[in-house]
């Protein structure tokens, strides 16, 4: 039998194009034996997605033996361009998938998927890029795969509540009682930037500490944008910044970049507090050297399997795995997990398992 799996691995494979091959007739026993998934991601370089999606892969490949079938896989990058996605998808569905799951450029503009799919009666699973609820409404084999982004919020301020617990003296760099903080944040109009972003300072706040915002600048969950963004907080706010708050690991680390660049390290009094979210390698293992004092790790594992599952069960017509909860009959979420160095080594080890 002709070998029909594609293998990808990490962000160089995501970069190229692979294409699915057609086993099996329709309607044959083969072919019910034979699940093609399409996989469109907004952009390649997102190191959380890319994460994901490799994990995706992963999980396939331990699938397939566990199912005794076997899985395609193609994996499309949109370039942030909704039109591409959208063209993407005819060629999913010329290429015969079975499922197509959808990493939305633009979540408030799903209307072009959303009609190709349903005039193919292909289902879409939607993950990370939280579309609107009344899109995922208009059709009943559309779903989403995330997680809920106050609770990332919520989590990141309870990391820095802690720690002012134990040590606000020596955030509260000048004494005045209050936390003077610069935010770095994703990509505007995304949910989880403006609802991270809001509820990390509601959960500081309600727990009774006082905030002051210096600055606030969007980085599109960039590394590099947040470096030239923090240069810019450094030479307008220079040490009185306490607090870098951002919305993912990647920023936090453009700012760490940055406070590098003008010659500090941690062991200098004036490196402020940094905070992500993700859980990335990068992020956990600047968790580890004590440059970030936290993240909140985005379960891309479980939101990976949770993906590959649904999938699973809807070609299958079988019930989802006990795992994971059908919310609504749509969404799998997926909880958030807050890092630091106390629980680092427990969730390194949780994540190679
Ligand atoms: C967020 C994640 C970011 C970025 C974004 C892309 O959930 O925290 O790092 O990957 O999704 O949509």
């Amino acid at each position: 039998m002709k070998k029909n799996y594609v293998v990808l691995g990490g962000l160089a494979a995501l970069a190229g194009i692979t294409t699915i091959c057609s086993c099996g007739q329709p309607g044959t026993e083969e072919e019910e034996k034979n699940l093609k998934i399409g996989i469109s991601v907004y952009d390649q370089y997102d190191t959380f997605v890319t994460e994901m999606v490799s994990s995706f892969q992963n999980y396939a490949k331990e699938k397939e033996k566990d199912w005794g079938i076997s899985i395609e896989l193609e994996v499309k990058n949109a370039n942030n361009n909704q039109i591409s996605q959208n063209d993407q998808m005819d060629d999913f569905i010329q290429d015969g998938a079975d499922i197509v799951c959808i990493n939305l450029v633009d979540r408030t503009d799903a209307s072009g998927i959303i009609e190709k799919a349903k005039s193919n009666d292909i289902p879409v699973i939607f993950f990370n890029r939280e579309l609107v609820k009344e899109d995922l409404e208009r059709w009943d084999k559309l779903y989403y795969v995330g997680a809920d982004a106050f609770q990332s919020g919520k989590m990141q301020g309870d990391i820095l509540v802690e720690e002012c617990k134990k040590n606000f003296s020596v955030i509260d760099k000048n004494k005045d009682g209050i936390l003077q903080y610069v935010m770095l944040e994703g990509e505007p109009g995304h949910n989880d930037s403006m609802v991270r972003s809001m509820a990390v300072i509601n959960e500081i706040t309600e727990r009774g500490y006082l905030v002051e915002k210096l600055s606030d600048e969007i980085a599109n969950w960039n590394r590099d944008q947040a470096a030239n963004k923090m240069k810019q907080f450094l030479e307008a706010y220079g040490d009185k910044i306490e607090v870098v708050m951002a919305n993912n690991d990647d920023m936090a680390l453009g700012a760490i970049d940055t406070l590098k660049d003008f010659g500090m390290d941690i062991t200098d009094e004036n490196w402020p507090v940094i905070l992500g979210v993700d859980g990335t390698a990068v992020g956990l293992h600047a968790v580890e050297k004590g440059e970030m004092l936290g993240t909140v790790l985005n379960d891309f594992k479980g939101q990976a399997c949770g993906m590959l599952e649904l999938a699973y069960s809807i070609k299958m017509e079988k019930p989802l795995s006990e795992e994971f909860e059908l919310e609504d009959g749509k969404y799998i979420r997926l909880p958030y997990k807050s890092v630091t160095k106390k629980n680092l080594g427990e969730i390194q080890m949780e994540l190679m398992e």
